[in-house]
């Protein structure tokens, strides 16, 4: 895994207990979530890093070349720094369970890093992914919990494309749970309700 540079917030977990990796959306930043992250859980680690792309001012984790085309030279580049970060944090605490959220732009990321490093997380939270591929089969997915949340009318990140990747992540044996409503891109209170619910269940 390559060496990572990124700007983040970090707060260390209490002996065994989890260590969170939020990531945030298009235009969002190391803040985005990091205060909720932290009241999900105040016994947690939280890792917030910043995206170290930039769009016309805007924070991403990877280029694109327009809404959905991502620069697929670039995110594989991205995806292995990114998971060095991870590892080197998760390294640092090895009692504690390694969990991880993202938001759009940041659910991509993630899940981008989970598709080449399965067994890096043990529970993730993906808000209104948009994988606009069908992923290989891999191997290590089994029994990890993965929670997947859309709006059915998201014009960014279309239903049918989050349902692909739920179908993917059950084929890989993952603990799949979903959560979808009828608005758009935005999180819904009830959303924000349930990853916090999903990420502070007892491991
Ligand atoms: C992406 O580019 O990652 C997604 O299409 C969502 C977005 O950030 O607009």
């Amino acid at each position: 895994m390559s060496k990572h540079s990124y700007h983040h917030l970090a707060h260390p977990p209490k002996p065994g207990a989890p260590l969170i990796f939020a990531f945030h959306g298009t235009g969002g930043d190391e803040a985005q979530f990091f205060s909720f992250a932290r009241r999900i859980d105040p016994s947690a680690g939280i890792v917030a890093p910043k995206g170290d792309v930039d769009e016309n001012g805007a924070a991403r984790f990877f280029k694109r070349k327009g809404e959905g085309l991502y620069d697929m030279e670039d995110l594989p580049k991205r995806v292995g720094a990114m998971a060095a970060l991870i590892s080197a944090h998760a390294n640092d605490h090895p009692t504690s369970p390694i969990y991880g959220f993202g938001y759009s732009n940041g659910a991509n990321i993630l899940s981008s890093v989970i598709m080449a490093w399965p067994e890096l997380f043990d529970r993730a939270g993906l808000m209104h992914p948009m994988i606009p591929w069908a992923p290989e089969p891999v191997d290590g997915l089994q029994g990890r919990e993965v929670f997947l949340t859309a709006g059915r009318n998201d014009p960014i990140c279309p239903w049918s494309v989050t349902e692909r990747l739920i179908t993917w992540f059950d084929a890989q044996g993952a603990q799949v749970e979903t959560l979808v409503h009828d608005g758009g891109h935005e999180i819904a209170l009830d959303e924000y309700r349930a990853v916090t619910e999903f990420l502070k269940r007892p491991a």
